[in-house]
């Protein structure tokens, strides 16, 4: 079984190299794309915790040159990316203006594959991760146009039914995703809500 995991996990990491992606997370946001076609040419995107930056780079190939990506994250992010593509080095939490007007407004998406430093405690990881998918949810009301698309992953535990009903009360359409490319043993899900009120 172990040994099928590693495979299974080599496999998705060998591919991400591959074709020139940083991480094989990747792979869910494409599963999600497939699925639901949420991003398409000349779209502005949100990207909330962007580093190490495959998903920056898997949408601004997407959205193309007369598209715009905008990234959030802690962390440096060191890769190449194109020029429709701006990143800001920060916390989401961070109350100052710089953050405020990197992000703006006017978004068709936005994605957040924000997650905590996990502790190894399923229950605080995952109120951590309600946290992160709470500060999503407001900016994406705040700066999402109508019609707009919120991508975000949140580890199930407490909390998880209710930030999956706010979601469902914020827009039109609204699922759950485990992405076949997700660690089977990850506690991570996404959830999409389409089309907003
Ligand atoms: C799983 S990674 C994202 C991977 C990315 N989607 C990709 O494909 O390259 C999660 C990221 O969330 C970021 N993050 C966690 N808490 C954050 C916060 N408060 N503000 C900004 N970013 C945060 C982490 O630094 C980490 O880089």
């Amino acid at each position: 079984m172990k040994n099928k995991k590693n495979k299974w996990e080599d496999h998705y990491s060998r591919k991400a190299k591959k074709e020139r992606f940083p991480a094989r997370s990747v792979y869910k946001l494409q599963e999600i794309q497939k699925k639901y076609n949420i991003i398409k040419k000349g779209y502005k995107i949100l990207d909330l915790g962007c580093y190490p930056g495959s998903w920056l780079l898997y949408a601004a190939d997407l959205t193309g040159g007369r598209g715009q990506v905008m990234g959030v994250d802690l962390k440096t992010v060191s890769v190449k990316t194109p020029p429709n593509v701006r990143i800001l080095t920060k916390d989401i939490f961070s109350t100052d203006d710089e953050i405020k007007e990197f992000i703006g407004t006017n978004y068709n998406v936005v994605l957040s594959d924000m997650a905590p430093a996990t502790t190894g405690n399923k229950g605080v990881d995952a109120a951590r991760s309600f946290n992160l998918c709470e500060k999503a949810l407001e900016i994406a009301q705040k700066t999402l146009c109508s019609g707009g698309t919120f991508v975000c992953k949140i580890f199930q535990g407490e909390g998880f039914i209710n930030f999956s009903n706010s979601v469902k009360s914020g827009f039109k359409i609204h699922k759950i995703i485990k992405p076949q490319t997700s660690r089977k043993a990850s506690k991570e899900i996404y959830i999409v809500g389409i089309d907003k009120k």
